[in-house]
């Protein structure tokens, strides 16, 4: 096999070995995708100062995020359905990411349970919850990730109603995957993946099977999951999720200034500049455009961590330079799991780190936690 030497040669694996369907799940945003695609193509518009004769010898990449030490400011982005990349994709994710010493994000609608993520790794993980309309549910998974010694609560605000992904709906893409001529053939054309699959009981939505009133049936799952978003969410929620997770709790989904203030004001300890990779509205700003508004906006006063098309160690150094403590990484860990499973991972995590490391020596920096606008060119 070639080496795999950038996140683009994962994507590319994985798009070999992950049935259709699920590699289109990933691979895809909402509507015409300009928002998706605005993602990546921005973070090329930075450009670097690169600087000469600074003694780069001794650097560091460790940081911080919501008080958590990182070897580097990349967290693994929550995302549903890892576990159809790969087999126990959560766990193995998980394990990469506590290998590395980054923290890892467990979705609401994974498909490794809380209790199984927590009882196939050590160190603490970070969940992310969506508020359903049944609270009670909500109530219990948020028990449940304390139980788990969960470090984080990552709340996600910005998906009370679902974008529209045209490749997923003529996939026919269902959880678990409906057994049609063309859903048979893109699983059977990738014997890796179907041996996997076959190996591991862990195929549904772990976190809701077993603890959702009312879901009878395996098949009924997902049907549930999709109408229990809850669009009445608001922040006098927040407020009660507030009070009910006394650990870190950071507000995934914020694009505007003002909503950063009212994140601020309701008590949390960070924000994540996101549109959900794309996913949500489309013709929303990219991420990184999106940031140095928010970053304006609420200062130091509330830690600003941000996401969307960071598919490079310099994507990362570029969000580091317009003021985001941390970022999250989605698709390029997607991407290595559905490639090489756990090692894959690990794979994604090494080259964003070289990638980071050496970007920011060549900016003249040894030390992460000191990089700033001035490591960019003005805009021309
Ligand atoms: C997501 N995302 C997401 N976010 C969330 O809060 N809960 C979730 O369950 C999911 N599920 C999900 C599935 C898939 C396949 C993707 C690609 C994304 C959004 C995710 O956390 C993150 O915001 C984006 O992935 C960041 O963009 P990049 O890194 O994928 O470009």
């Amino acid at each position: 096999m070639t080496p795999v030497t950038c996140i683009e040669d994962l994507r590319a694996l994985a798009r070999r070995r992950v049935p259709r369907m699920f590699y289109d799940y990933v691979d895809t945003g909402s509507w015409t995708q300009s928002t998706y695609r605005a993602n990546e193509a921005d973070f090329q518009q930075l450009k670097f100062r690169q600087r000469v004769a600074v003694d780069i010898g001794q650097r560091s990449t460790r940081s911080t995020m919501a008080g958590q030490a990182v070897a580097m400011p990349v967290a693994l982005a929550p995302t549903g359905m890892a576990g159809l990349q790969h087999a126990d994709g959560e766990i193995l994710a998980a394990r990469a990411a506590e290998r590395f010493g980054v923290p890892f994000t467990l979705s609401t609608a994974s498909i490794c349970s809380i209790e199984d993520v927590a009882a196939h790794t050590h160190a603490p993980f970070w969940f992310q919850l969506y508020v359903m309309r049944d609270r009670d549910f909500v109530v219990r998974l948020i028990e449940r990730a304390r139980a788990a010694a969960c470090s984080a609560l990552v709340l996600t605000l910005d998906l009370q109603i679902q974008g529209q992904r045209h490749q997923d709906i003529k996939n026919g893409l269902s959880v678990p995957p409906r057994f049609t001529p063309s859903s048979l053939w893109a699983m059977l054309s990738r014997p890796r993946w179907c041996a996997g699959m076959l190996g591991t009981p862990r195929r549904n939505f772990g976190n809701i099977i077993g603890h959702a009133k009312g879901v009878n049936s395996v098949a009924g799952v997902a049907e549930w999951t999709l109408r229990q978003f809850d669009p009445a969410l608001n922040w006098n929620d927040v407020a009660w999720i507030r009070r009910l997770w006394d650990g870190k709790l950071i507000l995934k989904g914020v694009q505007d200034a003002e909503d950063a203030q009212l994140a601020l004001a309701s008590g949390a300890d960070a924000i994540v500049v996101s549109n959900h990779g794309g996913r949500q509205l489309d013709g929303a700003p990219s991420s990184i455009a999106a940031l140095p508004a928010i970053v304006e906006a609420v200062g130091e006063r509330i830690e600003v961590h941000m996401d969307g098309g960071i598919r490079s160690g310099q994507d990362v150094l570029r969000a580091r330079a317009l003021g985001a403590r941390g970022t999250y990484i989605g698709r390029a860990f997607l991407y290595g799991l559905g490639a090489l499973g756990e090692a894959g991972v690990t794979r994604t995590l090494e080259i964003l780190h070289k990638e980071l490391d050496l970007s920011m020596a060549f900016c003249g920096h040894t030390d992460i936690n000191a990089v700033d606008r001035s490591i960019l060119l003005p805009r021309t």
